[in-house]
């Protein structure tokens, strides 16, 4: 049973972890533990001595002892005497804006809960219980139910919140958190996840001092800049040992996640929709949800952690059919071609790297209206015949003809000024009323708020997709949004703009998704703006960065995989000298480095020499040899980039027998040791075989003295190693 109540105590159980909470002599909810499975009430942990300037409750009468600004609490509201980071803010009419709120009921659901309108994982086996803490304030109607879904083998444990107001009266919901985790410790590091365009996704570990420390994004979408994701471990650890807890949010649009040292040096972090400038209006009887957050816990290190992560977006968050299925090797003519392509040259990129051995063409974009630059013709989705010299539909079947899938770019949200659509609709875009726009890339938003938009698109793209044999589409999104005001709300709704925007996004997604199950979707943002567990609920994988540079990506792509599955990961070969830093790598290392993704090629294929193309060749051939071990096995960091002059991981199949080690050596110093790296996940009993010379090693060896990478001249330079492990018995006769 991942679910026991006994005497006021709610204990979650997964495999490795204990998530429990206990309602106190005064209602409150107290989060008491999470963490290893101690198997018994943690409410001891809640010892406090009177701490002074800790105001007391009401119901406490005289005893300064007990104080809301102490405690470990599950869903802390503020205004009623604890003044750290609260959960919930609402406002009531009679303008206070203070909640009090205690446990009123429980329930234990058999499945996982859904969120209406939003992702939210999923547990097609009917494995996961839900549990549904109700609190109720002590003077208003207002409920608040605390949704829990746990999964037991994952490891996971997802939180999502309701509000529901049951007073006569309109109240405004002004920050309400996804997650709040009160812990008693405070000796913890936080790993966020930082950059900028071209350069998602940077780990980068700091430690926590007293006070709040910060991410979030402002820019109606997950962002470049900062991921809706943090992990809090222990000072010690590492990849192989220590505590970690990961707090993931599904939510593609603006978040906070703060985490706060308090005077007694405990922890509170929370995660959800960004609050500045937020205002949820709730009529009574109406009810607001809240995106869900995906908690999950680790004492055997991050790469466990990061694996638990994967493990549970690939089963339980991406519901597309193709998150279990090899997908297609591509070429994408953005980088090849810019917006300067026609028919001809499309078709001679699609036969090169058809006689490679690719099987999916992907279009990008410059195809429709009179797209031949940035400038131009968002929203007027209509074939620009001229230029491809051809009906879609022609080209279409000209490359289906060679035995290859053919794939499209699209930007659904986004709108040229010079465009028929915004000339047509100009109040389809988000501006205030008597300010101009920002423009972003030349661009404007549309106002994904307003249903007339989303239907529009739908018809559109839905006409577009059957009229032409679509076997893949890249939805892209180029821009943040600066102007947070739809011309579809009220001045009243205002505030609740950023939410319906992205309430829009995910309704049209979820409309081109589900009717078109047999389109593998991949979702991008200018790269990776909006690489997120939102996403990757609609979107099987994602464009991982603009940046296809191998040397930084092995620094994105480290930051990506600490939550998000490589199946998820988009990552292509394209030319040299890099278009974004000019750096030249090796064709071998970026083939290596692309192969720790959905792997693709994004260059002009015909430019290369015949030893390239047999190189190519090879590169795919190794993938789709290794690709089910990419997609479903467990993948582990070897190396930290940011302090070692090398980038390594591997793979490792399920059942331990496969591994592949993959590694990119920065620089080559004279006269320096090999480079080695110590491998993870091996069955430490077991003997393992380097495929390339026979060498036996024991797991355990492997583990903990580590594996030698050839020494080479030259900067960035990779290497591939497999592994497989062998019958013990026949040691002998190997
Ligand atoms: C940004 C994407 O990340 C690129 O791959 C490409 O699709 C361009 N947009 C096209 O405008």
């Amino acid at each position: 049973m991942s679910i026991q109540v006994r005497d006021q105590v709610f204990s979650l159980t997964t495999n490795d972890s204990l998530y429990q909470m206990k309602v106190d002599q005064y209602g409150i909810l107290n989060h008491t533990w999470y963490g290893p499975n101690t198997e018994m009430d943690m409410s001891y942990i809640e010892d406090y001595p009177e701490i002074s300037f800790s105001a007391n409750l009401w119901d406490t009468e005289k005893s300064r002892m007990y104080s809301l600004n102490d405690r470990l609490l599950e869903y802390p509201c503020g205004g009623i005497s604890d003044f750290r980071e609260p959960a919930l803010l609402l406002r009531v009419p009679d303008g206070s804006s203070s909640l009090d709120l205690r446990y009123y009921s429980y329930e234990i659901l058999e499945g996982k809960y859904s969120i209406e309108k939003l992702p939210a994982s999923f547990d097609r086996d009917h494995k996961t219980q839900t549990l549904k803490i109700t609190l109720k304030d002590t003077v208003y109607d207002i409920f608040v139910d605390l949704l829990y879904g746990i999964f037991e083998e994952e490891n996971v444990i997802t939180r999502s919140v309701t509000i529901r107001n049951m007073t006569p009266f309109e109240i405004q919901v002004k920050k309400a958190v996804s997650a709040s985790l009160d812990l008693p410790e405070s000796d913890y590091e936080v790993i966020h996840f930082h950059g900028r365009h071209a350069m998602e996704r940077l780990a980068e570990r700091t430690s926590l001092s007293h006070g709040t420390f910060s991410i979030g994004s402002r820019r109606g979408q997950s962002s470049h800049q900062h991921n809706p994701g943090i992990i809090l471990a222990k000072n010690n650890t590492n990849e192989t040992s220590g505590e970690a807890y990961g707090m993931l949010l599904v939510y593609s649009g603006g978040f906070e996640a703060d985490i706060e040292k308090d005077q007694l040096d405990q922890i509170r972090a929370t995660i959800g929709l960004r609050s500045e400038n937020f205002r949820w209006q709730l009529k009574p009887c109406e009810h607001f949800c809240g995106p869900e957050a995906i908690l999950s816990y680790s004492e055997k290190g991050l790469g466990v952690l990061s694996n638990q992560y994967h493990d549970f977006i690939r089963s339980h968050l991406i519901r597309s059919s193709f998150v279990h299925q090899k997908r297609p090797i591509l070429i994408n003519n953005w980088e090849a071609t810019y917006f300067d392509f026609n028919g001809e040259k499309l078709l001679s990129i699609a036969k090169s790297a058809h006689e490679l051995g690719i099987e999916l063409f992907v279009l990008d974009d410059g195809w429709f209206g009179e797209r031949h630059n940035d400038d131009s013709s968002l929203g007027d989705w209509f074939v620009n015949e001229k230029k491809l010299q051809m009906p879609l539909r022609q080209l279409v079947e000209k490359i289906h003809a060679l035995g290859m899938q053919f794939g499209l770019w699209i930007e659904p949200e986004m709108v040229s000024e010079n465009s028929k659509l915004y000339r047509d609709h100009p109040n389809w875009v988000l501006r205030s009323p008597l300010r101009d726009p920002a423009r972003s890339r030349y661009q404007l938003v549309l106002d994904m708020a307003n249903p007339e938009v989303v239907d529009y698109l739908e018809q559109v793209f839905t006409k577009l997709i059957e009229e032409n044999e679509i076997d893949y589409i890249k939805w892209d999104m180029n821009r943040s949004i600066s102007d947070f005001y739809a011309p579809s709300l009220s001045p009243k709704t205002q505030s609740e703009m950023a939410h319906r925007y992205m309430l829009g996004v995910y309704d049209l997604a979820d409309r081109l998704t589900s009717r078109f199950e047999n389109i593998l979707f991949e979702g991008c943002a200018g790269g990776g703006g909006r690489f997120d567990a939102g996403m990757l609920y609609y979107f099987p994988q994602y464009w991982c960065s603009d940046d296809t540079d191998a040397h930084n990506r092995c620094f994105i792509q480290h930051g990506t995989s600490f939550f998000y599955p490589i199946s998820a990961t988009g990552s292509h070969v394209s030319a040299i000298p890099n278009h974004q830093t000019g750096r030249n790598t090796s064709l071998y290392t970026r083939g290596i480095v692309a192969m720790a993704g959905t792997f693709g090629y994004e260059l002009d294929l015909s430019e290369l020499s015949p030893k390239e193309k047999e190189e190519v060749k090879e590169q795919i051939k190794v993938y789709k040899s290794m690709q089910e071990l990419v997609l479903e096995g467990d993948y582990y960091r070897l190396s930290d980039p940011n302090q070692q002059n090398v980038s390594a991981w591997s793979f490792v199949s399920k059942d331990k027998k496969k591994i592949i080690v993959q590694a990119v050596v920065f620089e080559h110093k004279p006269n320096m040791k090999k480079p080695h790296v110590f491998l993870q996940g091996l069955d430490e009993n077991r003997w393992y075989r380097r495929k390339e010379d026979g060498h036996l090693f024991t797991g355990k060896a492997l583990m903990k003295a580590g594996l030698f990478l050839p020494d080479q001249l030259g900067t960035d330079e990779a290497c591939m190693i497999e592994l497989e492990q062998i019958d013990s018995k026949n040691r002998e006769a190997q």
